[in-house]
């Protein structure tokens, strides 16, 4: 299974002035956006990731992540010269992917609770079809939408329905097996003009091969789509590093525990860094 991340770029509803940067450059709380989307595709085993993004934001990524030696990664880089959908990122991707099974994550996409990792570890090991995942919340209207019946057989999905038939919002984070790219390939785009990941996944539901997970109650899927849900990301963070005293999404980190670099690489990168994140990593591995 390889990964892939869509940083799409936009920036509208965040910035004074709409030709802004990515808003995946931008922090939440201590690190970029981008470290909790590449860190959940680590925490689902996945080490080979293509980043996907605008030709002007996708040099700074680059910048900031580099080739991924220093995780015990392998990251490569690739532009989606016109914003027209998700899907294409299994179009932009088929040959980073070269037959292989692929997730994708939205670059603004953050999720955090408990039993995640092993959540993410199921649906990186299925064997066919695809596994997307449901998260109820209060107005699903912006999001895809999947409804169920009393069995929890999958019924419908749509995208950003004006009346949604269930409160389930399908966050953006998509298993998909080695088929993706030829059916990302077959699709139109939408009214909206977009090839959408959600008719992508109606392929799969029409063959009957797609799995909806769960996530329960507690569990954390952070919006940041505008200037208030952001503030409220980068708190929640800080609420929970501050008092517990581990850092999430925490790339280094991750790639020590999955074993991709040594307790010593990860406090070099930690001394390099000189800064209260380094001085963590500087901190881990020690019994106290
Ligand atoms: C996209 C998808 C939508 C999904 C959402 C998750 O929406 O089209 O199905 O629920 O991401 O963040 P967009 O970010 O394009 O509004």
């Amino acid at each position: 299974m390889k990964g892939i991340i869509l940083a799409g770029g936009s920036a509208t509803r965040l910035y004074p002035l709409s030709k802004a940067i990515s808003k995946q450059i931008m922090p939440v709380y201590d690190k970029p956006m981008i470290y909790y989307p590449l860190s959940t595709l680590m925490l689902a085993g996945i080490r080979e990731v293509l980043i996907i993004s605008t030709p002007r934001d996708l040099p700074m990524f680059e910048e900031l992540l580099g080739d991924g030696t220093r995780l015990g990664m392998r990251l490569m880089y690739k532009v989606q010269e016109v914003p027209n959908g998700l899907a294409q990122a299994f179009v932009i991707g088929k040959e980073f992917l070269n037959g292989d099974k692929g997730c994708l994550i939205l670059g603004d996409n953050m999720f955090h609770g408990m039993g995640f990792e092993r959540m993410l570890r199921d649906a990186a090991g299925l064997e066919r079809g695809a596994c997307i995942f449901g998260y109820e919340v209060k107005d699903p209207s912006a999001y895809g939408v999947v409804e169920f019946d009393e069995e929890g057989k999958v019924l419908s999905l749509e995208e950003k329905p004006a009346k949604p038939k269930s409160n389930y919002a399908i966050p953006g984070l998509y298993f998909y097996d080695e088929t993706v790219c030829d059916k990302a390939a077959s699709l139109k785009p939408s009214a909206r003009g977009e090839y959408e990941i959600t008719d992508l996944n109606k392929l799969y539901l029409a063959e009957g091969t797609l799995k909806v997970k769960l996530f329960t109650r507690g569990f954390a899927w952070l919006d940041t789509g505008n200037c208030d849900s952001l503030l409220d990301a980068g708190n929640y963070i800080a609420t929970i590093q501050n008092r517990q005293g581990f850092y999430v999404a925490c790339i280094e980190e991750i790639a020590w525990h999955n074993g991709w670099i040594s307790l010593d690489q990860l406090h070099a990168l930690g001394k390099e860094m000189k800064t209260a994140y380094g001085r963590y990593l500087e901190s881990l591995g020690h019994s106290n």
